[in-house]
């Protein structure tokens, strides 16, 4: 087989092909990305997001040689978007009385000489003068250092720089007072100063850096199912991931119920999302709900999906107007006066039901009409769904999507059977966005199988245009799906095999393939006559050809198993001792590497084929 590269002829640019997805799932966010050590800062965690939950799940009762009551209220908190918060009361002081966090996985992770940024919201009892010690410690409560803060008597945001002297990887944030008396705590933060880029409210280093290194092209953002689940009823409790509440201060962010059965504090929000794209250089692919929960089946009426296609519609205001648009202000305001550059927008995940592409069509003109430019994605059904999956590709040709948004989720045999799915699809079609894709497993073999696939992405880039592996993160102590891209704890992190090769696909995506072409080189193939079943040594010797043989093989003629194989040349008047073997019913056949002076071959049973009478000619 002989390759030929043709420089001259360049196949379609592969654009933005390869990049990453990420959804807050397997505590990819809050206990992973996201860099707030504390676990339910706010109190917020209830039964509606985890049965197993409570408003002090991860807070720990301190009571040595005292006695404390902890209380949940309500009744006149920091922000009535978290409404709750706690009400420490120490009935008897003691010689440590208070209450600690215990973060994620064995607890927080000090490092020696590193500082980290303590915040709250706090206030006091009238009568209590006393004031709050902030102490980090170990596990067993011994304190590796403590500040101390005086309060007042109206919530008040508390700011304060803690150097820790140890290094341990299962530490504790505490908060305690020495006297009798009330002390109301809200939003309770600790972060490392050390952060991606050094940002505050920011990413964790080791994770962020990971995703960098893999220099994607772009990223869909925040889901995945996370975005279509939920209530429609925007005041709800668990209502459904909406934009608009993910930005601005932190307080302002109502903690939500997430699908993947946790508490999500929208902490690392949409902002954070679009500055995280910049920072790594990948363009921004925000994926917004379509007024449908195929979950649980209820859609948005008709005459109220409006403010649904106001959030799309402002959302690309925010990325991408400038001072003088209200979007694009709050964007200014929020820090960021230059536009993001938003190029895509998705509307949907993984439709199932009619309601959903009833609803998109006044999402796409919308869209189209407001912001010509864009690139719109039209959800598509899962693969393979039967006439389901079939329903977004006619949604999309119908209303002219620029996109078509693809998963799957499979076998590595199907990546590997499935190495030409794109080769016939139409470049004038809607392009295909593999939004989600991973074969069962973190093997080699998987990454391989992967690897494969990748190889057709690239050589189809006239049908795909984008294509991101899924899901990206998974905290070890936290699984909500595998296998993932990249696995952490709260102090390590470890790219799989399958991250390496999405890293060697995006660090060394090319502009265009060249035209590659395979010419087959004229080949005989020679069969031989053969007795039905042989035991012993067989000796081949090349007859009176002038021809290079290049293989050799012994197939069986009923399964057509190849018992023997062997690519060694053979030349004129070579022998090619073959092996000692039990065969039956099988053949011999000679590949030459020329067609011309291939005559035959002999094949000798035994030992000397010196003047031994070929069985075969
Ligand atoms: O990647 C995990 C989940 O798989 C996504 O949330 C969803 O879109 C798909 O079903």
């Amino acid at each position: 087989m002989k390759l030929i590269v043709d420089t001259k002829i360049k196949k379609d640019a592969l654009g933005d092909l390869f990049g990453i997805f990420f959804e807050d799932l397997n505590h990819a966010a809050d206990g992973g990305l996201y860099a707030e050590m504390v676990r339910n800062r706010s109190f917020e965690f209830a039964p509606i997001d985890n049965a197993a939950y409570h408003p002090l799940t991860a807070w720990e009762k301190i009571q040595t040689n005292g006695e404390a009551r902890l209380l949940i209220e309500t009744g006149n908190p920091v922000s009535h978007k978290n409404p709750h918060y706690l009400a420490m009361d120490v009935l008897v002081p003691g010689a440590d009385v208070g209450v600690q966090n215990l973060g994620y996985n064995t607890g927080m992770v000090f490092e020696e000489g590193a500082i980290y940024y303590f915040t709250c919201y706090a206030k006091r009892e009238q009568c209590f003068k006393e004031p709050l010690t902030i102490s980090l410690r170990n596990k067993e409560g011994i304190i590796y250092t403590s500040q101390e803060i005086y309060l007042d008597e109206d919530w008040k945001k508390y700011e304060v720089e803690i150097t820790s002297p140890v290094t341990d990887n299962s530490g504790r944030l505490a908060l305690t007072i020495s006297g009798r008396g009330k002390v109301y705590l809200d939003f309770v933060s600790l972060f490392p100063k050390d952060t991606y880029k050094g940002r505050r409210n920011g990413l964790r280093k080791d994770i962020a850096t990971k995703l960098e290194e893999l220099k994607p092209k772009f990223m869909r953002f925040p889901g995945g199912c996370l975005v279509h689940d939920g209530s429609l009823d925007p005041a709800a409790r668990d209502a459904m991931y909406r934009w608009k509440n993910t930005i601005g201060p932190l307080e302002e962010r109502p903690a939500r119920r997430s699908n993947w059965g946790y508490n999500q504090t929208l902490g690392l929000g949409y902002y954070e999302y679009f500055q995280f794209c910049e920072d790594i250089g990948a363009k921004p692919i925000p994926v917004l709900p379509g007024g449908w929960d195929p979950h649980h089946r209820r859609a948005v009426e008709l005459d109220r999906l409006q403010p649904w296609i106001d959030d799309a519609l402002d959302l690309i205001e925010f990325a991408n107007g400038d001072s003088n648009t209200v979007w694009g202000k709050k964007r200014a305001e929020l820090g960021h006066e230059a536009p993001f550059g938003l190029e895509y927008i998705a509307i949907g995940n993984e439709e199932v039901g009619e309601e959903f592409f009833i609803r998109y069509v006044y999402f796409h003109k919308a869209i189209r009409q407001k912001y010509p430019n864009i690139k719109i994605i039209n959800s598509g059904s899962p693969f393979p769904a039967g006439g389901e999956y079939e329903r977004g590709w006619k949604s999309a040709k119908e209303n002219g999507s620029d996109l078509v948004d693809e998963h799957y989720y499979c076998s590595p045999e199907w990546f590997i059977a499935n190495h030409h799915r794109y080769d016939a699809f139409l470049k004038e079609d809607p392009n295909v966005f593999l939004g989600e894709y991973a074969s069962w497993g973190n093997t080699y073999y998987n990454a391989l199988a992967e690897a494969t696939y990748m190889i057709g992405l690239e050589r189809n880039a006239h049908a795909v245009a984008l294509a991101c592996y899924a899901p990206m993160l998974c905290n070890a102590d936290y699984v909500n799906w595998r296998p993932d891209m990249i696995w952490y704890n709260n102090h390590q992190v470890f790219g799989t095999a399958n991250y390496y090769v999405q890293k060697l696909f995006m660090n060394h995506q090319g502009d265009r393939l060249l035209a590659i072409k395979a010419e087959k080189e004229p080949e005989a193939v020679l069969v031989t006559e053969t007795p039905d079943s042989i035991f012993g040594d067989i000796i081949l010797a090349t007859n009176d050809s002038e021809a290079e043989y290049s293989e050799i093989s012994v197939v069986n003629d009923d399964t057509g198993e190849v018992k023997y194989f062997d690519d060694r040349r053979v030349k004129k008047g070579e022998l090619a001792y073959i092996t000692r073997v039990l065969w039956k019913n099988y053949t011999v056949k000679l590949k030459a590497k020329e067609t011309e002076g291939v005559k035959g071959f002999n094949l000798y049973f035994g030992h000397q084929p010196k003047g031994d009478k070929p069985f075969a000619n």
